[in-house]
């Protein structure tokens, strides 16, 4: 996938220009550009990972590809704590909730049907970053803690549910349009989806802020 593909999985979003956004668990920032390139440069982007190396390739091709980072701002933390930032527009999570168990309810509900997400050996970047307690449903209430009321989430995921050593829990778009609603948000529509040949496709999905949390 390039720039491109990264951009049309989150176009048909409509996101209005400007505001404050972060990216959580941003990497190199495929999708960090990509949201640049939708919401412009008046946006504030909070770039988000415990990985600094990544956050310095981030910052180097943001600025080879927009010029200047004004509204950049780079964070080398780890987005399950306590984050100062303003209250954002929106969030995208790219290919970083699949790190996180799923909440003990939905691994019940798939024992015994063959689901082995929560059975797979998870490779050492992953085990360190589920290290702490977080499973996805206490990470959407995080995020949804982190935006404004209506404020969207904009997730990209592979749309499996078994996982393998690298990506060790993902979540379908189906089984994301169970959970978010009883992690404080809309039913998420589908908004784009993108073969792969590592699992099955991509997808990337919008979902708002409810009024639950305040
Ligand atoms: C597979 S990469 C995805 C990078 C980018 N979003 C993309 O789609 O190309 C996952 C990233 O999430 C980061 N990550 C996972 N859990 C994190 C946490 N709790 N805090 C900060 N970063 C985290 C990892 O360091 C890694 O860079």
């Amino acid at each position: 996938m390039d720039h491109a593909d990264h951009a049309n999985l989150l176009k048909t979003a409509g996101l209005a220009p400007a505001g404050a956004w972060a990216d959580l668990g941003a990497g190199s920032g495929a999708f960090t550009l990509a949201l640049r390139e939708l919401v412009g440069a008046e946006a504030a982007i909070y770039a988000v990972d415990q990985d600094r190396g990544a956050l310095r390739e981030l910052e180097r091709a943001y600025r080879a590809r927009f010029g200047d980072a004004q509204n950049l701002h780079i964070l080398p933390e780890d987005f399950t704590r306590a984050l100062q930032f303003p209250p954002l527009d929106g969030v995208v999570m790219a290919n970083s909730l699949h790190y996180y168990k799923n909440p003990k309810r939905d691994a019940d509900e798939r024992g015994g049907r063959g689901g082995n997400s929560m059975r797979v050996r998870v490779n050492a970047r992953a085990a360190r970053s589920a290290s702490s307690s977080s499973d996805k449903m206490s990470i959407l209430e995080h995020v949804g803690s982190l935006l404004k009321p209506h404020g969207i989430l904009l997730l990209v995921e592979y749309n499996v549910d078994s996982g393998n050593p690298w990506v060790p829990y993902p979540i379908s778009f189906e089984t994301f349009r169970s959970l978010a609603p009883r992690a404080g948000f809309s039913e998420p529509r589908l908004l784009g989806t993108v073969p792969s040949r590592f699992l099955r496709e991509i997808y990337s999905a919008m979902a708002h802020r409810e009024d639950i949390h305040h």
